[in-house]
């Protein structure tokens, strides 16, 4: 006789699972999209200001590179100011990858199958924020090893990294934006930064609570005005350097 089989009852509930709070909220992610993204706006603008010296002629914007690098000189070292600058852009840069990474995953999974395509202006600019953000990201690369670091073979052969006393960042410009390739590329990402900018403004306004009918309506104006002055104004430059403007 075989002895008795005992098997432990089944429970037709299934053990509830027990998600932990994730280690950065939805909220805290978009407050931090909002502040890195007012930091790189701000940093736009201001660039885009030091880059229309570059219509003032080679001295004025030569020494409006060299100024920037002698900020608070003897205070702080040579480029001190700069570098903290530089630190501040890479922290926020890397913050600002990292939450749009995790709100862009967050709100696949919470829409599920349910993938309606919405037209329109707007939502083109929502949707497509992912892929012009990588494109952007690509751009500061070739930017930075084109005008900064004048590494081969992204800058142009006649680049000169100056010295402490003098900067050759006009020459440097006009010498890169010469090969019309290299500048039909700054006027597609110039376009894609607008674009970028566009969304990211009007979110910045939402992710904050703003929710007045007037103050939206103020913030798109303010955000599209934004948005098409950078994009108009950094074009240009590209522009006349092919057509021999600047020089
Ligand atoms: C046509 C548009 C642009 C022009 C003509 C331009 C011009 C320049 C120039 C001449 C420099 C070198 C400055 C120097 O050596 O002192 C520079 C550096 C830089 N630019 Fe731009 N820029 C443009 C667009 C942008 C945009 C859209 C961004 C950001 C998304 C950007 C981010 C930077 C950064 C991060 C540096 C490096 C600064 C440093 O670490 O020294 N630029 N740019």
């Amino acid at each position: 006789m075989s002895a008795p089989t005992h098997t432990a009852p089944r429970s037709s509930t299934p053990a509830p699972v027990i998600r932990r709070p994730p280690r950065v909220s939805t909220v805290t992610a978009k407050v931090v999209m909002a502040g890195t993204g007012t930091v790189f706006t701000l940093f736009v603008v201001v660039h885009l200001v030091g880059n229309l010296k570059v219509y003032l002629g080679a001295q004025h914007f030569d020494d409006y590179a060299h100024w920037l690098r002698t900020l608070l000189e003897p205070l702080v070292p040579y480029e001190g100011v700069l570098w903290v600058l530089r630190v501040v852009l890479a922290v926020s840069l890397v913050a600002h990858l990292g939450c749009g990474a995790l709100l862009w995953r967050r709100a696949r999974r919470a829409r599920g199958a349910f993938r309606r395509r919405l037209l329109g202006w707007r939502t083109f600019s929502a949707r497509t924020m992912p892929v012009t953000g990588i494109v952007l990201l690509l751009f500061l690369v070739f930017h930075i090893l084109d005008l900064t670091t004048g590494t081969a073979p992204v800058a142009s052969g006649a680049y000169d990294p100056g010295t402490t006393t003098t900067s050759a960042a006009y020459a440097n410009l006009v010498a890169s934006f010469d090969r019309p390739a290299v500048s039909a590329f700054y006027l597609l990402a110039m376009a894609v930064l607008g674009l970028h900018l566009l969304h990211g403004l009007w979110s910045v306004v939402n992710d904050l609570g703003v929710t007045g009918q007037r103050s939206r309506q103020v913030a798109v104006v303010v955000g599209g005005t934004v948005a098409g002055l950078v994009f108009l104004g950094n074009a240009s430059i590209p522009i006349a350097v092919l057509t021999g403007l600047v020089s």
